[in-house]
């Protein structure tokens, strides 16, 4: 029979690997709000946070987390208990956020698997400047820093822009249907991509994937 230190060694090494695991790939965002104005961050998963100018909301983000997003909600009207509604990036009127009904607005999306995937995307629409880089490194962040909302008057929301695919459900601007093999660039996908060549215009525009060894940090920035 063990002793008793015995399983007392066992259960240290045991919990040391655990440990190890999960500092291998647990990752931390820091949400950062450099607007001139506030902005309620919302994350999938995270919940929200109310930033004003200059400040930060950290998340931090299990091992293998897949399909993670950040945005940031404007226009927030929220009471003590959290409860409200946003002009944009609104998600089911809750400070945290558990669904995401963000519609317009700019994502920064993430996925780790045999390394980082982050991405800014604008496949759901606009509302703010935002970018998403590894902490610590000379990496290009993808960026969307143009203001979009200066966008045709048919995807125009109070506060943002619509993508072509929300504001008409066509299979051409969503890719869908008859169109789920054939994906041009349409000429709205054209109007996104001129001014933030870094940010997914589509969901069939694969040209802006960005890719970083897993292990790293990372910053989400509001008016990079
Ligand atoms: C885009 O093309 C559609 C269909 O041809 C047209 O109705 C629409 O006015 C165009 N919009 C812009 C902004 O060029």
């Amino acid at each position: 029979m063990a002793k008793v230190s015995d399983l007392a060694l066992l259960l240290v090494a045991g919990m040391a690997i655990s440990l190890y695991i999960q500092e291998a790939g647990a990752v931390k965002f820091d949400i950062r709000n450099q607007c001139g104005y506030t902005v309620w961050a919302a994350g999938l998963p995270g919940g929200g946070q109310q930033l004003t100018q200059g400040q930060t909301w950290t998340v931090n983000l299990a091992a293998g987390t897949q399909s993670a997003r950040f945005w940031g909600r404007t226009g927030c009207s929220l009471d003590a208990s959290g409860k409200g509604t946003c002009q944009t990036g609104d998600c089911g009127g809750q400070l945290s956020c558990t669904v995401s009904r963000a519609v317009p607005a700019t994502l920064a999306e993430y996925t780790q698997s045999d390394q980082d995937y982050y991405d800014v995307s604008l496949v759901d629409g606009f509302n703010i400047p935002l970018s998403i880089s590894p902490t610590n490194t000379q990496c290009t962040a993808p960026a969307c820093k143009a203001d979009l909302n200066a966008c045709p008057a048919e995807l125009k929301v109070t506060g943002g822009c619509k993508s072509a695919c929300v504001a008409f459900q066509a299979d051409q601007y969503c890719y869908t249907g008859s169109y789920t093999n054939s994906c041009p660039p349409t000429n709205y996908s054209m109007i996104f991509k001129q001014q933030c060549p870094q940010a997914y215009s589509s969901a069939k525009d694969d040209t802006a994937t960005f890719t970083y060894p897993s292990g790293t940090d990372y910053s989400v920035v509001f008016c990079p």
